[in-house]
């Protein structure tokens, strides 16, 4: 199959460079010319692993090309895919498709009778309808428009799209369902299971399947907090529900609340989709109210462990990034966290393994570290914010030692609290049992 896909952030450039390994013949393309550019060298625009190697690979067999010319990649193309950004609009949490429409007036001008234009991004239900309407208004009739929504998770990307749990694609016509079926062979044969829809249920189960798992999140963070007054520990609840199939394990890890590029958007989008319907979405609702509190409150738990006042301490925080494994700040719990921190009056060290570049664009007021050890020298407490493999066994021992305060604020749950407590450390968990005053 021949492949147009527009837009090479997460979703593009992954699926992109996979379709390419299935040996689809895939081109990518972007308005960001210093990306295309650098593309073209083989230096990728994110932190993603395995993608580079997957990348280089593709582009070195003439399977995987990039341009910044959409004409000439949608001219050939028997599948259009759009994977451009639909961010948040300000304010009102819509999603903003401004991106979206651009490419499909751009691509309307050359695009071949009997293609399949696919979306890819996050859209609200009905945005396939308004990709027709565009397209018959720029004169273009016989292109099927179906929805094929993405479920990789950052940091996992390669393998999530390559062994899905499922896909889910959403055609009103068999032409689409075909090219769909054709391109995703080789997971089939893979035995991934494939779920065809009509386009605007597929829209919409890709926000169904986003707000249950922040609503899993919001609920179990809403027990651990439980869990701290009656002196119960929310690790062995979330095993202990987890354990029962019909709940599942995933997904139940108390922390500083959810963030990053999807769940935080899509919940507010899911919410103003249920508003224009008349519909009211109470448990979404409340989901996005309780992770937002949740993400501003972690500074007290910090302020609490050293005795309800941080200022003049100095604050070592460990990982910035709204989770491991990748450099992507977008709606970080870091944030809220050190900004408060700072106002404040702290004095913050912080260590990150990858996403410093991108957190110095954020934090101005902080320091940056070099290792977990240099962040924690002479600090007064040294908090846990995003659970990188590499915070997972440090020498707690030694961290006693360099650590002023003694203090450790473990906002992912990542130590034994007996075990840090027997290296010396005041251990603050989340959910883990009353907390000491
Ligand atoms: C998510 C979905 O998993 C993916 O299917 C979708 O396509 C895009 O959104 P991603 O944003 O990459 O992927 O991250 P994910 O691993 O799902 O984590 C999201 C947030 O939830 C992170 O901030 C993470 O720390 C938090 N989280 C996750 C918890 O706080 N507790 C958990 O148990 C799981």
């Amino acid at each position: 199959m021949r492949i147009a896909m527009i837009g090479t952030g997460y979703v593009g450039l992954v699926s992109g460079a996979c379709f390419a390994d299935f040996g689809h013949r895939v081109t990518c393309v972007d308005k960001d010319k210093a990306k295309i550019d650098g593309l073209n060298e083989g230096v990728m625009p994110i932190w993603e692993p395995g993608l580079e190697a997957l990348v280089k690979a593709n582009a070195q067999r003439g399977r995987l090309t990039f341009t910044t010319d959409l004409p000439s990649a949608v001219e050939n193309a028997e599948a259009v895919f759009i994977a451009v950004g639909t961010p948040a609009r300000r304010g009102d949490g819509h999603a903003d498709l401004t991106f979206v429409f651009d490419a499909v007036r751009e691509l309307a001008k050359v695009i071949k009778p009997g293609t399949v234009v696919v979306t890819k991004s996050t859209v609200p239900v009905g945005t396939g309808d308004q990709i027709e309407k565009i397209l018959r208004e720029e004169g273009v009739t016989d292109v099927s428009v179906a929805s094929n929504p993405e479920f990789l998770r950052e940091g996992a990307a390669i393998a999530d799209f390559k062994h899905p749990d499922r896909i889910v694609v959403g055609a009103d016509d068999d032409r689409a369902q075909d090219v769909l079926r054709e391109i995703y062979r080789p997971l089939f044969l893979n035995r991934a299971p494939i779920l065809i829809t009509g386009r605007r249920t597929a829209e919409l189960t890709k926000y169904a399947a986003n707000a249950f798992l922040a609503v899993k999140i919001s609920f179990i963070n809403e027990i651990a907090d439980l869990c701290e007054a009656v002196d119960a520990d929310v690790q062995d609840v979330a095993r202990g529900i987890g354990l029962d199939n019909r709940i599942g394990p995933k997904f139940l890890h108390a922390g500083p609340g959810y963030g990053g590029s999807c769940f935080p958007k899509d919940t507010l989008a899911l919410l103003q989709t249920a508003e224009k319907a008349g519909v009211d979405q109470r448990i979404v609702r409340t989901t996005v109210a309780v992770n937002d509190d949740r993400k501003n409150s972690m500074v007290e738990r910090v302020a609490r462990a050293l005795g309800g006042d941080v200022s003049g301490k100095k604050i070592a925080v460990l990982g910035l990034a709204f989770k491991p494994n990748t450099d992507d700040m977008r709606d970080a719990p870091s944030i809220p966290i050190v900004n408060a921190l700072v106002e404040r009056g702290a004095k913050v060290s912080a260590f990150d393994p990858v996403a410093r570049e991108q957190a110095e664009k954020i934090f101005t007021r902080i320091e940056f570290a070099n290792s977990a050890e240099e962040a924690a020298a002479d600090a007064d407490a040294l908090v846990i914010v995003t659970e990188w493999d590499e915070f997972r066994a440090l020498d707690l021992e030694k961290i006693a030692e360099i650590l002023r305060g003694k203090v450790l604020v473990d906002l992912r749950n990542v130590y034994d609290p007996a075990e840090a407590g027997e290296a010396g450390l005041r251990y603050y968990g989340v959910g883990r049992g009353r907390p000491a005053s």
